[in-house]
């Protein structure tokens, strides 16, 4: 039977990590990090994100506001908040919650959160940063999975990490971190998605499988070799309600060394790192300093080398 990754033990330590760094940035400097979210329209999934994850910045002795926009409101009115939230030296993190309504250009708006600001790591400044190995900050889902290898021993030097789903908030930038140099890193990648032929061939050749496309149960026994860790990235609802992922858990935990459930996995994870970027962006606007030697430690991402390898 596969190992348990579980997600919301390791989330929680590092929720208290950087709770800690947190009261000793305060202390150092007297400025609480700030996350304001902004939240447009009335989707009830969205809305509990929203306030699960200002309540997670609370318990970590951050601050968080919440800015809401009604179902109708305009593109120049969400944009006018993001520049408002931008000029304020009060607010160190900004978040748009996704989706947005369907009246609303998500890049314009994406695009228009000041780099410095943006702790979900989605503006194309930070995008770069990240794709040459320098991230200024984490993406979170990404990083939180890569967190999770990490503390449950998996070693991804050299290993064939496949990701499933090719999405700009997980797919994408989940390619990335593993592609990296450093520890943590070091994987041999492939992205693979919905139009990709004989997916099954190529998920069954994962040491690292990454199951991030959106489909309740995608993954099943079959589409795995023995050995594999699984991360399972999706939360669907079913038409029972429950919560399941992109794997079918059953039939590939048999199979699996290790595996993450759904709930307890990559979830908690997000907000952790979510956290951990909103003290981030608060030492680079008071200090202007990069991150602490602890986040570099923790990713390893920003490592630079020589050209080459
Ligand atoms: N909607 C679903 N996931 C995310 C996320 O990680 N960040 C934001 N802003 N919206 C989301």
């Amino acid at each position: 039977m596969a190992q348990i990754i579980d997600g919301k033990a390791i989330a929680a330590r590092l929720r208290e990590r950087v709770a800690a760094e947190t009261a000793v940035f305060r202390e150092e400097t007297g400025v609480t990090p700030h996350l304001a979210a902004v939240l447009a329209g009335e989707d009830p999934a969205s809305a509990v994100y929203v306030r699960n994850k200002q309540r997670a910045c609370e318990k970590a002795g951050l601050r968080s506001t919440s800015h809401r926009l009604e179902d109708g409101a305009s593109q120049e009115e969400l944009l006018a908040l993001v520049e408002r939230l931008n000029a304020d030296a009060d607010v160190h993190g900004i978040l748009v919650q996704l989706p947005l309504p369907e009246q609303i250009d998500e890049t314009a708006v994406l695009d228009a959160v000041s780099p410095l600001k943006d702790v979900d790591c989605f503006h194309p400044e930070n995008v770069g940063l990240l794709s040459q190995g320098r991230p200024r900050f984490q993406p979170c889902t990404p990083a939180g999975c890569q967190h999770l290898l990490t503390e449950a021993g998996v070693s991804t030097e050299g290993a064939h990490v496949v990701v499933l789903g090719r999405s700009e908030i997980v797919g994408k930038p989940m390619a990335m971190l593993m592609l990296q140099k450093g520890e943590g890193a070091n994987a041999t990648v492939t992205v693979c998605h919905s139009r990709s032929r004989d997916l099954a061939a190529i998920t069954r050749q994962a040491d690292i499988l990454i199951a991030a496309l959106g489909k309740p149960r995608f993954v099943t026994g079959e589409m795995v070799k023995p050995g594999v860790v699984v991360i399972d990235v999706g939360i669907n609802r079913t038409d029972d309600g429950k919560l399941v992922g992109d794997v079918d858990f059953a039939s590939v935990t048999t199979k699996a060394s290790a595996i993450t459930p759904v709930p307890g996995g990559v979830g908690p994870m997000t907000i952790a790192m979510l956290l951990q970027n909103t003290l981030t962006a608060a030492r680079l606007q008071v200090n202007g300093s990069s991150p602490a030697p602890e986040q570099r430690a923790s990713g390893s991402t920003g490592r630079r080398s020589p050209p080459g390898g």
